[in-house]
């Protein structure tokens, strides 16, 4: 992996293909390494790039408070260092909302939009009060707390379960801790979404119970033009559960460059 300093944070990232673009944001609380299997169906096609987010993988973390919007700020840098002004830019779950706060502040660099298993919408006033008690019970008893609670709900496919939990495993208190708040805090940017003057394709799975479809089925009936790719029994890692499915559906972006 490479590291470059960006926003007072070391940040990593691997690189991957060849073609146009494309930066991959992982889901919380996970790191680069959750792009494993489906990397290699999209690198004869784009240029991949894969951070590990702030405070994740071998990226630092910081223990003052940071927002999503912060985050998407480290992707510009990114591609500041890396002299690459546009790019499609996708995440999974809370790396979409990455990819949205990143679509927000730096639309003209958007060559497209992929969420996958992702919503625009914020949390609700219990789903921030969840994320402080769970931010508070993991700074008691460690990021064992999110293993335990998030990776039944993942998939059904222990093997994918198994392989994640190893991820979240790794991952740095502080880290699990800042990004939970920096969900909590995040803008609705469902109505900012709909303005999209880029191609946008939703990969989601019709048996995701973290986020379910219907958030985006709502993104769909907000933005008639963005493309939904359903991938039948998928839970919420199809890039995982469904790899060549998952990648064929973000290729629907270069389709539409
Ligand atoms: C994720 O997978 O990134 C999280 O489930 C997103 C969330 O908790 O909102």
């Amino acid at each position: 992996m490479e590291i470059i300093s960006v926003n007072g944070i070391d940040l990593a990232y691997a690189r991957h293909g060849r073609g146009t673009p494309l930066v991959l944001l992982h889901g919380f609380p996970l790191d680069h390494t959750a792009w494993k299997e489906v990397a290699p169906f999209l690198e004869n096609d784009f240029n991949l790039f894969l951070p590990d987010l702030r405070g994740f993988g071998q990226s630092t973390a910081i223990e003052t408070s940071y927002s999503i919007s912060d985050m998407a700020d480290d992707i510009a840098g990114l591609l500041d260092h890396l002299r690459v002004e546009k790019a499609v830019v996708v995440g999974h779950s809370m790396g979409g909302y990455v990819a949205l706060a990143f679509a927000r502040n730096y639309p003209q660099r958007v060559l497209g939009l992929g969420l996958i298993s992702s919503q625009a919408a914020a949390d609700t006033p219990e789903g921030k009060e969840r994320r402080y008690k769970i931010a508070a019970e993991v700074a008691e008893q460690g990021v064992m707390v999110v293993a335990e609670s998030m990776t039944p709900k993942l998939s059904s496919d222990v093997r994918v379960r198994a392989f994640v939990r190893r991820i979240i495993e790794r991952q740095n208190i502080s880290a699990v801790i800042g990004a939970l708040k920096a969900m909590a805090g995040r803008e609705d940017l469902l109505a900012h979404l709909s303005t999209a003057n880029f191609p946008v394709v939703l990969v989601h799975g019709d048996a995701d119970m973290l986020i379910p479809i219907e958030r985006a089925n709502e993104i769909k009936a907000a933005l008639p033009s963005a493309q939904m790719v359903e991938i039948s029994g998928a839970g919420h890692m199809p890039m995982m559960e469904f790899p060549s499915k998952t990648a064929r559906g973000l290729s629907l972006l270069a389709d539409r460059l």
